[in-house]
């Protein structure tokens, strides 16, 4: 037996993962015993940080979402945020454009355009998608929320598709479909390295800078760096920067982990798919005063998790569902940052405004919430979940 089988057959001794067999968790991990023994495997190699594993995970992913380039990064929030940098540094945006963002996101779908030196509008989201929908005449940050493909086009178009792995319209994957896409994979998300995230792009400049936004402003992992460094000569090439970037690196076990579970996504998004379809098809028979959000037409939904809107005119309030569906094990959150203009950390948003009304984002503040989807859940989930539903309305 090699070392890592011997590992391998060992950690799966003793790792307890199995699909919950009460209630309906917001995530099942997927990290299993060939990540852990992946990892373990690392860090006896005595190499660490990023180098050889993070490459070959960032070889695997770009071929994944179709793109020519994939660059790892430490977090989710810090791939759009080296995403934007990367735009700006090669020109595609200019500090003080307009980027047209979705009321309805996470905090950092907000916060790294502004932190990129980008003016973020705020503009209501599509009622059947709850994500950016049409076209515009300024960049668009298309967040793809909890799995949903955001439409949305404009002159650029910058994708948020930190929970969207293997979502697609037509057939085109997202965070291939615009001048970059950031992914995480976070605990909770389709694929997991506990903490990473990923950029990606077919533009050899874009990737250049995002590999200099990542790792101090330096020029080592440039492909373009012999250039850069015959352009000057009187800098030592291993300490010569080239942009004011950050350090966001992940470490090797990130990649050694990702390498494992890449070629699970198509199963796992399949499984999370029907899952969500099947969902609907009952929740929506039920006849409850809350409506659920299907698949739409010519895309695929990577069913992140499993968001709904209760009517404004239900017999209960949110906090009232959300207290009953606890109780019956059932865990609940709101809809990411639901309005993000209504959140206390909007005013610190430097040139962040909002455009137009959002009424459809509103409601998702007042009524909005999602529940857990997995590729570990079957029948049984949706069982438990549709029992909750019936006592909460009871
Ligand atoms: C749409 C979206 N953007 C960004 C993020 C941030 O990713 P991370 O937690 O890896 O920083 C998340 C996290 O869930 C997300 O759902």
């Amino acid at each position: 037996m090699s070392r890592k089988a011997d590992i391998e057959a060992l950690v799966a001794r003793y790792l307890e993962i199995e699909t919950p067999t009460e209630g309906l968790p917001l995530a099942v991990s997927p990290i299993g015993a060939e990540e852990i023994a992946a990892g373990i495997e690392t860090l006896l190699s005595g190499w660490l940080t990023m180098g050889k594993q993070v490459s070959a995970f960032e070889s695997a992913w770009a071929e994944a979402i179709g793109t020519r380039h994939a660059i790892c990064v430490n977090s989710g929030s810090s791939a759009l945020l080296v995403m934007l940098s990367a735009l700006v540094e090669t020109g595609v945006l200019q500090r003080g454009d307009e980027v047209i963002v979705p009321a309805v996101g996470w905090s950092t779908s907000l916060f790294t355009v502004a932190q990129a030196g980008l003016h973020p509008v705020l503009v209501d989201v599509g009622e059947d998608s709850l994500c950016l929908e049409g076209e515009w005449d300024r960049p668009v940050m298309a967040v793809h929320l909890l799995g949903c493909p955001s439409r949305a086009t404009g002159p650029v178009i910058v994708e948020d598709a930190c929970g969207a792995h293997g979502a697609k319209i037509g057939g085109d994957r997202v965070g291939s479909i615009g001048a970059a896409g950031a992914f995480s994979f976070f605990f909770s998300h389709h694929l997991s390295t506990i903490e990473g995230g990923m950029v990606n792009t077919d533009s050899d400049e874009i990737a250049d800078a995002a590999r200099s936004m990542r790792a101090h402003g330096w020029v080592r992992e440039r492909n373009d760096r012999e250039a850069i460094k015959a352009a000057n000569p009187e800098i030592d090439p291993r300490f010569l920067f080239v942009s004011a970037g950050y350090n966001l690196r992940p470490t090797e076990i990130t990649g050694a982990m990702g390498v494992a579970q890449v070629p699970r996504l198509d199963g796992y998004v399949t499984r999370r798919r029907a899952n969500h379809a099947q969902w609907c098809d009952t929740i929506e028979e039920l006849g409850l005063p809350i409506r659920v959000f299907p698949e739409l037409t010519g895309t695929t939904h990577a069913a992140f998790a499993f968001p709904m809107l209760l009517d404004a005119d239900a017999p209960i309030d949110r906090a009232e569902l959300f207290h009953r569906l606890e109780s019956k094990g059932i865990s609940t959150r709101p809809i990411s940052g639901s309005n993000l203009a209504r959140q206390p950390a909007f005013e610190r948003v430097p040139h962040a405004r909002v455009e137009g009304p959002t009424p459809v984002a509103d409601a998702v503040h007042e009524r909005g919430f999602f529940v857990g989807q997995s590729h570990a859940f079957d029948e049984r989930h949706l069982e438990r979940l549709i029992e909750a539903l019936r006592f909460a309305f009871r």
